[in-house]
């Protein structure tokens, strides 16, 4: 059985038609019909620019973008049109209803261009318009992350390290943390942006267009900042959707560290957050249970997206210059991480904004004593203590706090005398969870001013990023 009859945009050299599952096969319009409104501003685009070479008249090109409107319109409110199509890929299926309309003149449209560079320009312009949908979602993340952190300036919470605690730290450092990983995908985004904003649409199919044309004049009209410099280059590259591919992973591998710490946090064990029942989900065994599901998807999702930027960097790998069909693998996994991105960002904004810290809870586990050991140590070095014998020495009194069944805030000065002359009444100032906070206020540290320096300054970022798109 052979493929459906249709006109080709090649088939002049052939005596028999593809063979209906290798045309299947084949074919992309089933997932590249998603650049349908690129393929259509680049064909008005092309029209314009080829009447302005003197391929075509002014009515010609006219005629075409009227033409390539009204299919525009059309397939905004006619979806059964679009899926009833037995089109190659999405140029064909414009060629295909320009020629419908117009006859004649619809075949004239190709002239001088090829597939290989309408593809990699309507891809680029797929991707940016898709990071900045992205990048709108981290904004609000920001947000999200910025008035949760302004909510909770002083409570504080016990820091880790290798999952054991640590020092103490400001509830609000620890969402800043994130911010600042969310802050640093913003910055990645806008980059992968830029990577892709240059217009490949005169490449020709590899040696570049043989007809006068304004390739800065085009690249304007589309919306690109520049135009590609090497016609070579410019078809086969796709470099673009592999940077746009990182920097989506690396939002997934932050979401997910994310979500890690929520699902921790929403463990009886630590207790710290409750979970909003929005975005939870229960258990259909176990009527006490409340499961962070919106979590653990965020973070079993991610897998996928590292997926997609393995899948295309092994596609590229051992290509040979210039065009090769192995190119059209590389649409599905942008879609495809794009999508679950994008989702994923939605719903963890959203849980986040809606998740109660337990602060009551948090600072007793704040207060936990082990988490000023390293005061301690500091307040010996403030006595002249060279800091490894210092930490010997608390070493100690914590092993005998311990034997005692006390805590080190309990144990009597005379005691810790006898493991250090150096100890004095003034210790039990050094030992308050307040004390070990305020003394962190390096920029950057934990200390409550620091963190409100750091919050203004992440705020002012913040309006930054929202004022350049
Ligand atoms: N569907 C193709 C792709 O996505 C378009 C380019 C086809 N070019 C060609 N010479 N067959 O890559």
């Amino acid at each position: 059985m052979s493929a459906p009859e249709e006109q080709k945009m090649w088939g002049g050299r052939f005596e028999r038609a593809p063979d209906a599952s290798f045309y299947e096969f084949e074919r992309s319009w089933q997932f590249d019909r998603r650049m349908l409104p690129q393929e259509l501003a680049l064909d008005r685009a092309w029209a314009r620019a080829i009447a302005k070479a003197g391929v075509l008249t002014d009515q010609e090109s006219d005629k075409l973008v009227a033409a390539l409107d009204e299919i525009e319109k059309r397939a905004k409110s006619d979806s059964a049109w679009l899926d009833a199509s037995k089109a190659e890929d999405v140029h064909h299926f414009a060629e295909t209803a320009l020629i419908e309309k117009l006859g004649p003149l619809g075949a004239k449209l190709h002239t001088g261009r090829s597939r290989n560079e309408m593809v990699a320009t309507e891809f680029r312009m797929y991707v940016k318009q898709a990071l900045l949908e992205i990048l709108n979602a981290v904004r609000s993340l920001l947000r999200a992350v910025s008035s949760q952190a302004k909510a909770h300036l002083g409570t504080p919470l016990p820091g880790m390290t290798h999952m054991q605690r640590a020092q103490p730290l400001l509830l609000s450092h620890w969402l800043l943390a994130h911010g600042e990983a969310f802050y640093r995908d913003a910055q990645r985004l806008v980059a992968a942006i830029a990577f892709a904003d240059s217009c490949p649409l005169g490449s020709g199919a590899l040696a570049g267009c043989a007809f006068p044309l304004d390739r800065k004049g085009i690249a304007q009209d589309l919306g690109f900042a520049r135009v590609s410099t090497n016609s070579l280059d410019a078809v086969s590259d796709r470099d673009f959707v592999l940077d746009a591919l990182f920097a989506l992973a690396t939002l997934a591998m932050h979401l997910s560290r994310l979500s890690e710490d929520m699902i921790l946090f929403a463990s009886t064990e630590f207790g710290f957050i409750e979970l909003p029942d929005e975005y939870s989900t229960g258990s259909s065994l176990m009527p006490q249970k409340k499961n962070p599901d919106a979590w653990e998807l965020i973070r079993g999702k991610t897998g996928r997206i590292y997926g997609a930027l393995f899948a295309l960097l092994t596609t590229c790998k051992g290509l040979p210059s210039s065009y090769q069909r192995d190119l059209q693998e590389d649409k599905e996994p942008f879609f495809e991480a794009h999508d679950q991105v994008l989702a994923m960002m939605r719903i963890a904004g959203a849980a986040l904004s809606a998740t109660k810290f337990r602060e009551a809870r948090l600072r007793e586990a704040a207060q936990d004593p082990t988490l000023v050991a390293t005061e301690v140590a500091d307040y010996l070095v403030a006595q002249g203590l060279p800091f490894r014998d210092a930490h010997e020495i608390v070493g100690k009194a914590l092993r005998a706090a311990e034997k005692e069944g006390k805590s080190i805030r309990e144990m009597p000065i005379a005691k810790l005398k006898e493991l250090s002359p150096a100890f004095g009444p003034e210790l039990s100032t050094v030992l308050t969870l307040e004390s070990a906070l305020a003394r962190r206020s390096v920029i950057g540290g934990t200390a409550p001013g620091a963190v409100r320096a750091a919050m203004e300054d992440f705020d002012s970022r913040l309006a930054a990023l929202e004022k350049n798109s």
